[in-house]
């Protein structure tokens, strides 16, 4: 591992058997205008990937779906042959439609056929961590995930996939998927003012399980509230650092993603993360969720 990681802030996760910076990456921003198609500045995507090695950062979160391919095949370009450090976790279970869509593709045959275009665009032999993304653009929806999941455990016992978790998923399909096979991680929406998977977060920790939250920032709607604010200001800090000092203190398996299309803030959110928040900060910012 880099030694600059060392000093990313919040330290280091074990994904299974798999040493990661609690300080990731996610890579869905450098895809073009609504994920879909390439980024508008090619080199400008290479660099911010790169930038993440430098800076020590051992996690990109990715999938096929984005672009689709396209972030897939930037990672590849910007980083083949990869650091034995550098660990990607992608995630199938949804493709792509001509008007920009998630519709699902979680049939067993759906899933095979991913797992292998996702290892033939990453230019990888075996995938580090494989999410099976579960509901829709809405959210988690309920109803078993066995006959979807156990196709995965089928392509990690062929030794395509490392390790195994779940995304967009209820606590029940969290439960369901530990009673077929271990996971390492939950990939659900969550940040300051999204805050439905409280007790799962807990309960995942108690377990070792990480919990990695898509939208730290909100995502495609930057996260607001006059409370954020008003910490940030005190803090002379900005909203974003706030809200990812925020989320590392939250619980210790809580693993950050935050995307970027942009080397700039790819700096900045990295500097802004180590922000110390004081007893009074975290009971102002509690307000906001809850
Ligand atoms: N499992 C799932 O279903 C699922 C769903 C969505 C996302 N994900 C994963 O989660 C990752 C994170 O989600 P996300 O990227 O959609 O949302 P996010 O991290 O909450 O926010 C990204 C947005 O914040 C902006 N941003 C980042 N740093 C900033 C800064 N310092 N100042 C101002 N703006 C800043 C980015 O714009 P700039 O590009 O201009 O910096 C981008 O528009 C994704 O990359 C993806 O890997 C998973």
């Amino acid at each position: 591992m880099s030694t600059l990681s060392i000093s990313l802030p919040g330290g280091i996760w074990t994904l299974g058997d798999l040493t990661v910076t609690r300080f990731g990456y996610g890579a869905m921003q450098l895809a073009g205008p609504g994920v879909m198609g390439p980024p508008a500045d090619h080199d400008g995507a290479l660099a911010v990937l790169r930038e993440v090695v430098d800076l020590g950062i051992t996690h990109i979160d990715t999938a096929d779906a984005y672009g689709p391919r396209v972030t897939n095949q930037l990672i590849r370009e910007a980083l083949h042959p990869y650091a034995d450090s550098l660990h990607i976790v992608t995630k199938v279970g949804a493709t792509r439609d001509e008007q920009g869509g998630w519709p699902p593709a979680r049939r067993p045959e759906d899933l095979r056929r991913a797992v292998h275009e996702n290892l033939e665009n990453l230019g990888l032999e075996t995938l580090d961590v494989v999410n099976l993304r579960l509901g829709d653009a809405q959210g988690p929806r309920p109803g078993s995930l066995a006959e979807a999941f156990e196709t995965l455990v089928d392509l990690q016992r062929q030794g395509l996939i490392r390790h195994l978790g779940v995304s967009n998923a209820t606590a029940e399909q969290v439960a369901e998927a530990r009673s077929i096979a271990p996971i390492v991680c939950v990939q659900n929406m969550y940040n300051l003012a999204h805050r439905h998977d409280d007790e799962l977060i807990d309960e995942l920790a108690e377990q070792g399980i990480a919990y990695v939250p898509f939208f730290p920032l909100g995502g495609f709607s930057p996260l607001q509230s006059s409370a954020l604010s008003a910490v940030a200001a005190r803090l002379h800090a900005t909203a974003m650092s706030v809200a990812l000092a925020w989320l590392l203190r939250r619980s210790p398996n809580i693993l950050l993603i935050p995307g970027t299309s942009s080397v700039a803030h790819l700096r900045e959110n990295v500097a802004g993360a180590g922000l110390s928040l004081s007893d009074e900060d975290l009971a102002e910012l509690d307000k906001i969720g809850r």
